[in-house]
């Protein structure tokens, strides 16, 4: 196998609080080992059109706390057509990269997969989404942040909930999934939590709500993860079947910003090094990932079928300390 010279850096999809802070690993260790490193911008699009720059140790100063990511995003539809990726596959050969660190969600892992069978470039992803979609790792890079960011919000719907003594549905993040919610829920202090992987009982809720003002509760929550159905539609049936105030609070893309927390950061910076330190000892295709607190490589063709499950247990527990 030929020595590897040449790598590049991406965070194609949503973008995570932590991204930066992995970007910072993946450039500084490649140039701690003589690697010369391009950052595509603005994810698979970028690459397409040819926006990469050249990164030196300056050009990732001062981001290891910044949210968002330098390196800029884009969802980008387009990279399903073959013809738009043999253009990036160009690009890649014209600035001589042989090797490729992905820093993204679950739609990243999909195309770096295809990257690899068709342009045999190698490619180890980090995982990096608030989702927390990603199987073979225990968190994903951002998760922690975005969990503490509902969290916050939360605690301040708390308040108003309580001194006005309503009932608020609050919507999270999680198109497809309720790693976030559950979490969220938990932690919180959530009187319910409809994700979509578990069927919804609305009459359950709502007799448990009223069991509740019956003991004289004055407020709750109930957090709903994105993919769990029309919030407002819950909203809507549950001011229709209780006597208490119903507001509803979406948060949305604030989930996606921010300073990123300890948890992340480290995440981040433990995961950069290793994709890169990895490639140079000429492991391509890997999942980069930690499983209690060890970073644990997994090869991207194994996870083809591996869904991260949700965990049954965490959802009795919230349950249990919400009554
Ligand atoms: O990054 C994942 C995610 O945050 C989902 O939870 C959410 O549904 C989606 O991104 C929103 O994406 P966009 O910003 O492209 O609307």
């Amino acid at each position: 196998m030929a020595k590897l010279k040449t790598i590049a850096v991406i965070t194609p999809g949503g973008d995570a609080p932590g991204m930066n802070t992995a970007i910072r690993a993946v450039v500084r260790t490649a140039i701690f080992h003589g690697l010369k490193v391009w950052g595509i911008e603005h994810g698979w699009w970028g690459l397409m059109n040819g926006h990469l720059l050249e990164m030196g140790p300056k050009s990732v100063s001062g981001i290891i706390n910044k949210g968002g990511t330098i390196l800029h995003s884009r969802r980008c539809p387009e990279f399903k057509n073959k013809a738009n990726r043999e253009k990036a596959y160009k690009n890649l050969a014209d600035k001589g990269i042989d090797g490729i660190v992905v820093i993204g969600g679950d739609g990243s892992l999909r195309a770096s997969e295809i990257i690899m069978k068709e342009n045999k470039t190698p490619v180890n992803i980090i995982p990096a989404t608030i989702d927390n979609d990603i199987p073979c790792t225990d968190y994903t890079i951002g998760f922690d942040t975005a969990v503490n960011t509902a969290v916050e919000a939360i605690d301040k719907i708390r308040d108003t909930a309580t001194s006005h003594e309503r009932l608020f549905v609050v919507e999270v993040m999680g198109r497809h999934n309720g790693f976030i919610a559950l979490d969220v829920a938990l932690v919180s202090g959530a009187e319910a939590v409809i994700i979509p992987e578990v069927k919804t009982n609305l009459a359950k809720i709502v007799k448990q709500i009223k069991a509740g003002q019956e003991r004289g509760k004055e407020s709750f929550i109930i957090v709903v993860a994105e993919g769990a159905g029309d919030v407002r539609k819950i909203a809507n049936q549950l001011q229709n079947k209780l006597n208490i105030g119903v507001r509803l609070s979406i948060l949305g893309h604030i989930q996606r910003g921010g300073t990123p927390t300890a948890l992340s950061r480290e995440l981040a910076c433990k995961l950069g090094a290793t994709a890169v330190e990895l490639m140079l000892k000429g492991g391509g295709g890997y999942l980069v990932g930690a499983i209690s607190d060890k970073i644990c490589c997994t090869l991207i063709n194994k996870l083809a079928k591996t869904k991260k499950q949700i965990d049954l247990e965490q959802l009795r527990i919230a349950n249990m300390l919400a009554t």
